[in-house]
């Protein structure tokens, strides 16, 4: 098979989209030449045409006060509207709008009329709770349709959603509440995950417990029918509210710029950053990504978007953009291989799924676990895969496209991140040449450039720092209430250009290759990690003198934690087993920041490396986490500590 595949790759590194794929292809070159020729008028144009203005916008960027753009300023919208009723409107109403699937094997198709529905008596409880335009509303939720629903109800009244992924401890809700001064938090008592019900809402009692008290309501879905502890001055059952609201909502129309939501990213300090995105312009790019870059038809198209709500590509990708395009999609509570390894293939049957998007990191655990098991399933409805999160390796891809995808349908790399609402880097179907493992080029529309460290832009072939040289619609409006680390985050280093965060190379005919972050921020399984953020978690600890924390290549996540400890000479006594010891560590990162975040390995040592001022030197511990021979010590204040740490390791 490997060999196979390598010869696959030296044969053919680029793939022609299949003239029958061209043929009914939605994107084409002629989008490449009206953004080429006016870059603004193509937005302005897209604007118009994916979305319903209540009031027509006249004016397309403002950047007269860089860094902060304004996109369709002047015009107004509403969101949840151009998701729903819009398409109700349009006589689109029974279309299924999410064919929902519960991990235990229930299920619900849901059209655009019956979500329409529970949106406006969601967004009627919500005013009953208090909730008014500009209020932040938590959202910590299973991927159940409710959480589709909370969030559009959210933007319906033009209040501000604040997903936090399921899997977040209460420490890290608490610090997310806390920073945008939640007023309502909607959870459920539990989900479903790998077979069990995981709670959910004793997670947000406990995160209130220690939260500053901003928040009045805990708007509670039964799903997992756990015990759940009651606050009746507080707590509020979405079957008993929200189920007997009323079902009439006259939604009323924001001002483009309005704030639609806030999504927590981890950053290069502990403290993760509320990414701020706004209506319009991010609307606008969701929609036009969406429809483009998947091909999207949604008469006859099954799309399915296998990321969590709680991430950027569920926002995107599972909520704002699919729905606003009218899609059909699929909806997925659970892990992939509860309760057989085969279920997302069998998913793929039920609905016939035509176009698929998830992140390298699934793609390289199903192929660990070879072929037989998506053959057992018919995927031929399959005809568009796409990936996203991290770089995917030139072999993942080549199997997605044999193995899932039967040998001949396009994959598309995207490459985006939180920050910038929607995706940037990736061919069109149907009209780019695909090159397994590069994400290719920015989408119409999109300015991408790679600069040297000194600002000078790369010219032809080379690599350097990624850097999007203009303001695109979707790009984020500023970090909540921290004006100042938003500058200094991403546009300090050059200036008027929006600095990514990552390495990457162009080649010679003009691809570009994304090669990792370039920060202390890690990518374990397409989830943003900080290493500061985790540093000071064990720290935290009251074991714990120092610690490092590096990213690790691992084969399936992409990047795994790996965390070098000193513990204090106090506690040293106290601890009879330094493996005891790591694995008290490694529970106590993930019961403080979330399970995602817990260290694959954390190794007890007596010293760190470090320079003359001080400054640890993780690239060193990163070739011990590797298993790679140590680079250069010669600037290490005691050249011969990474013997003496490598000793300890063995
Ligand atoms: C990485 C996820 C290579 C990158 C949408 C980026 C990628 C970070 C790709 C953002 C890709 C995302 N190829 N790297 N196709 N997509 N990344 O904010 O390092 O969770 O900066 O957004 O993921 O992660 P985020």
């Amino acid at each position: 098979m490997n060999a196979q595949i390598d010869h696959a790759l030296e044969e053919i590194r680029r793939f022609r989209p299949s003239p029958e794929f061209a043929a009914q292809a939605v994107a084409d070159e002629g989008l490449y030449d009206a953004a080429r020729t006016d870059r603004l008028e193509f937005w302005a144009d897209q604007a118009r045409t994916l979305l319903q203005w209540e009031k027509p916008f006249t004016r397309t960027l403002d950047w007269s006060n860089p860094p902060f753009a304004k996109w369709f300023d002047d015009g107004e919208l509403n969101v949840a509207v151009n998701c729903l009723d819009r398409h109700v409107d349009a006589g689109l109403g029974d279309r299924v709008a999410l064919h929902w699937e519960g991990e235990p094997g229930d299920s619900r198709d849901i059209t655009y009329a019956e979500l329409t529905d529970e949106v406006k008596r969601a967004a009627n409880t919500l005013i009953d709770l208090g909730v008014r335009e500009g209020d932040r509303v938590a959202i910590y939720l299973p991927m159940i349709p409710e959480a589709v629903v909370s969030m559009l109800a959210v933007a319906r009244l033009g209040a501000i959603h604040s997903v936090v992924f399921g899997g977040f401890s209460a420490d890290s809700l608490a610090s997310r509440i806390d920073d945008a001064e939640a007023s309502v938090v909607i959870t459920a008592d539990g989900g479903y995950r790998k077979g069990r019900v995981f709670p959910l809402k004793p997670v947000v009692d406990e995160a209130l417990e220690k939260s500053a008290g901003s928040v009045r309501n805990v708007l509670v879905v039964r799903r997992g029918e756990n015990e759940v502890d009651w606050n009746a001055d507080r707590d509020v059952w979405w079957h008993e509210s929200v189920a007997t609201a009323s079902n009439e909502h006259e939604a009323r129309a924001f001002e483009a710029e309005h704030p639609l939501f806030i999504l927590y990213t981890s950053g290069t300090t502990g403290k993760p950053k509320g990414i701020l995105h706004t209506s319009g312009g991010y609307l606008t790019q969701a929609a036009f990504t969406h429809r483009n870059v998947f091909d999207l038809h949604p008469e006859r198209d099954v799309y399915w978007c296998t990321a969590d709500v709680g991430w950027i590509t569920g926002h995107s990708y599972v909520v704002y953009g699919p729905l606003a395009n009218g899609a059909t999609q699929v909806l997925y509570e659970g892990t992939p291989d509860t309760p057989h390894p085969g279920r997302w293939w069998e998913i793929v049957e039920k609905y016939g799924v035509t176009i698929l998007y998830t992140a390298p990191t699934a793609i390289r655990s199903f192929m660990k676990l070879g072929r037989q098991i998506p053959h057992e399933f018919n995927l031929r409805t399959l005809r568009l895969l796409g990936s996203v999160g991290e770089p995917i390796n030139p072999e993942a891809w080549i199997w997605y496209r044999h193995v899932i995808g039967g040998g001949s349908i396009p994959v598309v790399d995207t490459w985006w991140q939180t920050e910038t609402g929607a995706i940037m880097i990736s061919a069109l179907p149907g009209v780019t040449d695909l090159k397994p493992g590069s994400a290719q080029v920015p989408v119409p529309g999109i300015s991408i450039d790679i600069l040297d460290d000194d600002g000078t832009a790369v010219e032809g072939e080379g690599g350097g720092l990624l850097v999007a040289t203009e303001p695109w619609p979707s790009m984020l409006r500023g970090i909540w209430g921290d004006p100042e680390r938003f500058k200094e985050t991403y546009w300090e280093k050059f200036g008027d250009k929006y600095f990514a965060g990552d390495g990457a190379r162009r080649d010679e005919d003009g691809d570009i290759w994304l090669l990792g972050r370039v920060d202390d921020v890690m990518n374990v399984s397409g989830h943003r990690l900080s290493t500061a953020e985790i540093e000071s978690s064990l720290v935290a600890h009251p074991w714990t003198a120092e610690a490092a924390v590096v990213g690790a290549s691992d084969e399936t996540t992409g990047q795994a934690v790996v965390a070098f400890v000193i513990l204090k000479a106090s506690q040293v006594s106290h601890v009879n087993d330094p493996m005891e010891a790591s694995e008290e560590l490694r529970r106590h990162v993930a019961t403080q920041i979330g399970a995602i975040a817990r260290p694959r390995q954390v190794f007890i040592v007596n010293e760190l490396p470090k320079t003359r001022s001080g400054k640890i030197m993780r690239r060193l511990l990163r070739d011990l986490a590797e298993g790679r021979e140590v680079g250069d010590t010669t600037t290490l204040a005691d050249t011969s500590i990474m013997e003496v740490i490598s000793a300890q390791l063995r």
